[in-house]
């Protein structure tokens, strides 16, 4: 099993034969030194003092539930009250990358200090993430025509739509769900890069391990709604499952289409 796992692993049909059919699968990605480029500064940049912490956090979107929803740069989870209650423990920092938060920054005047390599390097991830998944976007096309899932690719990386986002668990994190189980509102999610297994999928909730040079592909909302659900979106949740040494980590990439008109997905994550 193992020797066809690894001769199929470089074909774009057969990953997406495999997503169309169960939600999931496993590609090649060569990443370098591009986690420990990105996850390194970004574990100091969270122990700069709170006020220039705030400089990187971009409330974009709406406000949830009254309060701001910052969605770009770096945004604290604390959890606590109107957080759903089995994340009221989901103590981390999210980093969320998209090319416009360089634009953000220089918006704002916020002095880099040393993290201009901290965007460069999420920059170099996305486009590895973005020509990864190409050719399986491509052969998606060719199995369910008449969806145009690589115009809707394009448009949506035109629009700057799709992110990378790094996560950093706090040290000491308690046991348990640290993100409830849930399905993507993107196209396609890459679970790139992570410092320990935490992540699950499907109903067996098949515990993920990265193993370098690979990375698991896995379907969300905008396939979902697309194809009138004839591809389902993978619900996952994650779990920590140590208590000692540092906060886990994780990097993903969000890879995102544009939808045709009247095609919605629902709210939630
Ligand atoms: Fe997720």
């Amino acid at each position: 099993m193992q020797c066809q796992l690894s001769l199929s692993i470089d074909d774009p049909g057969e990953r997406a034969a495999e997503l169309a059919r169960v939600s999931h699968t496993l590609i090649r990605l060569e990443i370098g030194s591009l986690a420990d480029d990105i996850i390194t500064p970004l574990s100091r940049l969270i122990e700069e003092p709170e006020e220039y912490r705030h400089e990187w956090e971009f409330a974009i979107k709406k406000r949830h539930q009254g309060r701001p929803d910052p969605d770009d740069g770096l945004i604290r989870r604390d959890g606590g009250p109107g957080d759903e209650p089995d994340e009221r423990f989901d103590r981390k920092f999210v980093f969320m990358y998209r090319p416009r938060l360089d634009w953000l920054l220089t918006w704002r005047g916020v002095d880099r200090k040393g993290y201009a390599p901290l965007l460069t390097a999420c920059e170099q991830l996305m486009k590895r993430c973005r020509i990864a998944l190409l050719p399986i976007v491509q052969e998606l096309d060719v199995r369910l025509p008449g969806h145009q899932f690589e115009l809707h690719f394009m448009n949506a990386i035109m629009l700057q739509q799709d992110a990378i986002r790094a996560i950093i668990y706090d040290a000491g994190h308690p046991q348990g769900a640290i993100a409830k189980p849930h399905t993507d509102r993107d196209f396609l999610t890459i679970q790139v890069a992570e410092s320990r297994p935490g992540m699950r999928f499907g109903k067996a909730r098949t515990l993920y391990r990265w193993s370098p040079g690979t990375a698991l592909v896995f379907t969300g909302k905008k396939i979902a709604a697309h194809t009138g659900g004839e591809v389902a979106a993978l619900e996952h949740d994650v779990v920590e499952t140590e208590t000692v040494g540092g906060g886990r980590w994780s990097l993903i990439y969000f890879g995102h289409i544009t939808l045709p008109a009247g095609v919605t997905i629902p709210h939630g994550e």
